[in-house]
């Protein structure tokens, strides 16, 4: 099969000061010279102009605003090429302890990119996530894929699957010209302290102990966010309008695990960690079959050793203490008060 190639000059990427979003921006201006991008992005708690500082102002603006204004959504859209949409509320305890920025951002705010990208004729990616699919049992055989039922079972993955039924709806009823992508847990560089690898690896770096849910045998299917991000352009350029294409890199592992190996590369005891309280209706397991999007656009992860990937990881926030260190007391007490 032949997909015609589209070749944006101009993009918006929403959230491109949040983790997955900015680490999308570095690999556009690296990857695409020809592309220049506008990054909307609120700059919540979340969002850090410093994840794309340094990077050559004739290629990346930032603009500061809501995905849930209107009129700034819509001259956007009027003037760009496609607008590949990673801002969210992303963090699952966050939907716990409260759901309202939720709905408004998650639900509301892709209703509004929507809308404008169907007024201009705008190319549309949404970025999802793999967690609408709710999860699977630890013995089974089965991984999610584009054809499985939508359980969400979090205030965060339930408003995420809400934001992916209205593409669908948009693209049928609308002809929107979107397509949506589902990843599993992304780590690397610029990940927010409040997200499991980043807590463990800061903890330990100011001598606290990490702290584990439950029984510690969730498991996640980590990818790194550089293969995140290829998968994404890949999506935008040569996929199919209207499909879903699920993004993984076959990096399932149980949390007990990671944190073990990031406790060894502190050089501290296998059990030198906290049982902490669970999350209430915490997924037991995410598995993606990435099939489709490497057979059909002929995608491959490149950092596919995960213990490399978590080494550079550490180095990363060893080196950067002065970008995580501003978030790392209001994280731990709320997650103090929480019992976390
Ligand atoms: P993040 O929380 O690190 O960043 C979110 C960004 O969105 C921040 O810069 C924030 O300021 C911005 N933002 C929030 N509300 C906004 C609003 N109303 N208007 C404009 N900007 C707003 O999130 P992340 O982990 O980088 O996730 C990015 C996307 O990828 C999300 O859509 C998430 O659902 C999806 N995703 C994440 C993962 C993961 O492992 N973190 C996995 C799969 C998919
Ligand atoms: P998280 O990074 O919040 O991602 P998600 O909820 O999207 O999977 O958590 C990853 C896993 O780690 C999840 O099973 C919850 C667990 N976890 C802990 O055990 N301890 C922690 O301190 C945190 C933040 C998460």
């Amino acid at each position: 099969m032949t997909n015609d190639i589209f070749e944006p000059k101009s993009i918006v990427v929403t959230g491109g000061c949040g983790f997955i979003g900015s680490n999308f921006v570095h690999h556009v201006v690296r990857e695409h010279p020809g592309v220049k991008v506008t990054v909307l992005d609120k700059l919540t708690y979340a969002g850090n102009r410093e994840n794309i500082a340094g990077l050559p102002a004739d290629r990346v603006e930032l603009v500061v605003g809501d995905i849930c204004d209107r009129d700034l959504v819509n001259d956007l859209a009027a003037s760009h090429d496609a607008i590949v949409h990673y801002a969210a509320e992303s963090h699952n305890d966050n939907s716990i302890a409260n759901p309202e920025p939720f709905l408004r951002t998650n639900v509301e705010g892709t209703y509004t990119l929507i809308e404008a990208c169907r007024a201009h004729g705008t190319r549309y990616h949404h970025v999802s996530t793999d967690e609408v699919y709710g999860d699977l049992a630890l013995d089974d055989p089965a991984r999610f894929t584009e054809e499985t039922p939508y359980r969400p079972s979090s205030p965060y993955s339930s408003t995420k699957a809400a934001s992916d039924m209205l593409v669908r709806a948009w693209v049928r009823t609308f002809g929107l010209k979107a397509t949506i992508s589902n990843c599993s847990n992304n780590y690397g560089p610029y990940q927010h302290v409040e997200k499991f690898i980043p807590r463990q690896i800061t903890n330990l770096i100011d001598g606290v102990r990490p702290k584990l849910y439950g029984d510690g045998k969730n498991v996640r299917d980590w990818i790194h966010t550089e293969d995140h991000s290829s998968a994404v352009w890949a999506i935008l350029t040569k996929g199919r309008i209207g499909e879903t294409y699920l993004i993984g890199a076959d990096g399932e592992r149980d949390n007990i695990t990671v944190l073990r190996e990031i406790l060894k590369a502190f050089g501290r005891d296998a059990d030198d960690f906290d049982w902490v309280r669970d999350r209430p209706g915490h997924d037991r397991r995410y598995a993606i079959d990435s099939s489709k999007l490497r057979r059909e656009l002929g995608w491959e992860p490149a950092h596919t050793d995960f213990a490399a990937g978590l080494a550079e990881t550490i180095a990363w926030y060893r080196d950067n203490e002065a970008w995580w260190r501003p978030a790392k007391e209001a994280t731990e007490a709320r997650y103090a008060a929480q019992g976390q």
